[in-house]
């Protein structure tokens, strides 16, 4: 990844810190637009993964909405420049003052979570005079074969409205004359490799948009979510991740009227890969049972991935080192989950060591947070330094 190339330039900024590699962010976002124009589908970029101003700014230029799932994300995103009308909004809580908020930008649609929600969005948009535009989450009971923290379509998840339950919202909506139902709404989880997941997404979406359409309804899009997983184990044999074989396949599996949009909302697999967190080794010690552990300044504060979810960041050391050891990475924390990866083997690490853990411009610097008053990590650009 960048890191190697431009060791000598990043050597003068105090660890721990996020780096982005801005021109291959560049590279992901155009291979995203070119596949994505090739089937006329609209991308959405998940705001959640990566929120940062630079961030922003680059996705910001290849014309792409956002998908939100706070009243702040809705903001950042508008103040940053993205049309209202591109933002989509989902979450299963949203409180009354975000979705006022939202009424009054106009935004694309709000991803409805569940009955009790439509009826309050429905009673807010009525005290505002306005007729909110609402595509129903539906939760399509599709195993996303992901780890269970990150699972989102399975029917007993908190997300989206049950499979079973559609026919009596759907008896309910000619009530609610303060929403617009114009779309549905899926998204089963994140970090999905295994793609035939997404043929089963297609199939249940086909059923369920006939169904509304036969029932009625005036659908003009399908909203299918992101999840597209990036490849943590070898990020360098694969920098952008297979977007030609994700948007074929809904090409080809999707059995839906022809004048209906269909959207995506991509997170991980834009910002994954371009962004690393750089730390130093900071101590060497060996357990009273013989390991070898090796503490560096950042944290899961800075990082927390592995701590959540187990996730595995490939680690090298950028200072090079000579032999090889088996090592257990451990951050700062006063907690002993805060361990980056247990007995691997790597060149030599000494303190003062640069070390990279890769594939963190997803779900890194946006889930920092100031546990035992740590400073949030800064970002370091490629094309700024
Ligand atoms: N749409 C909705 C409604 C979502 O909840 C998410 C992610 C996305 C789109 C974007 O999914 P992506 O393309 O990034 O897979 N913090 C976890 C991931 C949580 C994902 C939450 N929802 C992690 O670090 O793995």
């Amino acid at each position: 990844m960048i890191s190697k190339q431009i060791t000598d330039k990043i050597a003068q900024f105090e660890t721990p810190f996020y780096l982005y590699d801005i021109e291959l962010l560049n590279r992901t976002l155009e291979t995203v637009k070119s596949e994505a124009d090739r089937y006329n589908y609209k991308v959405h970029y998940a705001i959640k993964a990566n929120f940062e101003a630079k961030i922003l700014q680059e996705v910001l230029k290849y014309g792409f909405g956002v998908d939100c799932v706070s009243g702040n994300e809705v903001k950042v995103a508008i103040e940053a420049g993205f049309p209202a009308n591109s933002i989509v909004f989902a979450g299963v809580g949203k409180s009354d003052k975000e979705i006022t908020y939202a009424l009054e930008q106009g935004i694309f649609a709000f991803n409805c979570e569940s009955s009790h929600e439509l009826e309050i969005i429905n009673e807010l948009a009525a005290k505002i005079g306005v007729v909110a535009n609402v595509a129903l989450r539906i939760n399509p009971d599709v195993d996303p074969k992901t780890h269970k923290h990150i699972s989102t379509g399975h029917a007993d998840s908190k997300f989206g409205i049950a499979y079973k339950e559609i026919e009596d919202v759907a008896a309910r909506l000619d009530s609610l004359t303060s929403v617009k139902i114009t779309g549905l709404h899926f998204h089963i989880g994140s970090q999905i490799l295994d793609l035939t997941v997404f043929e089963n997404l297609c199939d249940r979406v086909n059923v369920l948009v006939k169904w509304f359409i036969d029932a009625g309804y005036n659908l003009n899009h399908v909203n299918l979510g992101g999840g597209l997983g990036i490849n943590y184990a070898n990020p360098e044999g694969e920098t952008i991740p297979n977007f030609v074989e994700y948007f074929s396949i809904f090409n080809t599996k999707l059995e839906i009227p022809s004048d209906m949009d269909v959207h995506f909302e991509l997170g991980r697999s834009i910002v994954g890969q371009c962004g690393e967190l750089i730390s130093k080794v900071l101590y060497n010690k060996v357990t009273g049972g013989g390991k070898n552990f090796v503490i560096i300044d950042a944290s899961m504060t800075e990082l927390l991935r592995p701590a959540l979810y187990s996730a595995h960041h490939a680690i090298e050391n950028l200072s090079g080192g000579d032999g090889s050891k088996v090592y257990t990475i451990a951050g700062t924390v006063c907690e002993s989950s805060d361990i980056f990866e247990r007995d691997i083997e790597l060149p030599t690490l000494n303190r003062g060591d640069l070390i990279s853990l890769k594939s963190a411009g997803a779900y890194g610097s946006a889930m920092a947070s100031r546990y035992n008053l740590h400073d949030l990590p800064i970002s370091v650009y490629s094309d700024e330094i």
